[in-house]
């Protein structure tokens, strides 16, 4: 009997703990940085689509999330809302918590597409042709052809219109200053705000 309970005791602990590594496999948590900080303002899994103007960070490039944020820590990307939500945060990151935030935003599901409030037939052939006649090259050759991501190159797809138009407005007042924002400014400085309003819309159904 004694060896039938403790059969039974190994037998049962054997379960649990099996059943403890699957639970930890299936609800992977966050790093601490992300589950302390992040997560108030970009959602832990970075696709809460809840406020316009908070980018999206699921399926971002991990390259180009620490890029960011190095940027908002040297000071070099200087927008308004950067100054005031960034900046702060970003000066007390260590290079080893940036790194699990970005490799934890950029192996999360990519967000879903925002239903367009309208036709995005002039959005689409902005990305994919680009304007000849204003000398603005087709957004399609570094983004890619699903806006998907990779490198120093941003994930366009499915992020809020409001913070994709809000970028482009910065490339173009050159408010935005950190490196690969100078590959960005001859694009911006080409669109009017319409175009901008309309390939921002696109990108976001996508
Ligand atoms: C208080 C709110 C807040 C917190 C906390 C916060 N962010 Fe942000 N984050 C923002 C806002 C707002 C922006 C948009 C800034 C802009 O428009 O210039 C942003 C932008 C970013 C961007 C740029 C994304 C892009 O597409 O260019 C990255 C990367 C980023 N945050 C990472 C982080 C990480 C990592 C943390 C945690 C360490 C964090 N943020 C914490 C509000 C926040
Ligand atoms: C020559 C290559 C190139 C072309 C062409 C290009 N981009 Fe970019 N784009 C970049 C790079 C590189 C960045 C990252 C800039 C940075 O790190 O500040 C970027 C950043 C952006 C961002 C900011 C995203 C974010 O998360 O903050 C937006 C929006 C954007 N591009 C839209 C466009 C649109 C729309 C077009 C076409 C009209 C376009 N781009 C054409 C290279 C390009």
């Amino acid at each position: 009997m004694k060896h039938a309970t403790s059969l039974f005791s190994c037998l049962l602990s054997i379960t649990l703990s099996s059943a403890a590594l699957q639970a930890q496999a299936d609800d992977k948590t966050a790093p601490p940085i992300v589950h302390s900080t992040c997560f108030m303002c970009h959602s832990e899994r970075g696709n809460d689509p809840d406020l316009g103007f908070v980018p999206r960070l699921a399926g971002q490039s991990a390259t180009y999330i620490e890029e960011q944020v190095n940027a908002f820590r040297d000071g070099s990307r200087a927008e308004p809302p950067a100054i005031i939500y960034m900046w702060p945060v970003a000066q007390n990151l260590s290079a080893d918590q940036i790194k699990q935030a970005a490799e934890w935003y950029a192996s999360q599901p990519a967000p879903q597409p925002i239903p367009p409030d309208g036709p995005v037939d002039e959005g689409r052939s902005i990305y994919m042709n680009g304007i000849l006649s204003a000398g603005v090259a087709a957004c399609v050759s570094c983004h890619g052809a699903k806006a998907a991501g990779t490198g120093i190159f941003p994930r366009l797809a499915g992020q809020t219109p409001q913070y994709l138009l809000a970028q482009l407005r910065y490339f173009r007042a050159a408010v935005r200053n950190d490196t690969s924002a100078e590959i960005m400014k001859p694009v911006a400085q080409h669109l009017t705000d319409e175009q901008m309003d309309a390939v921002a819309k696109y990108l976001s159904s996508l």
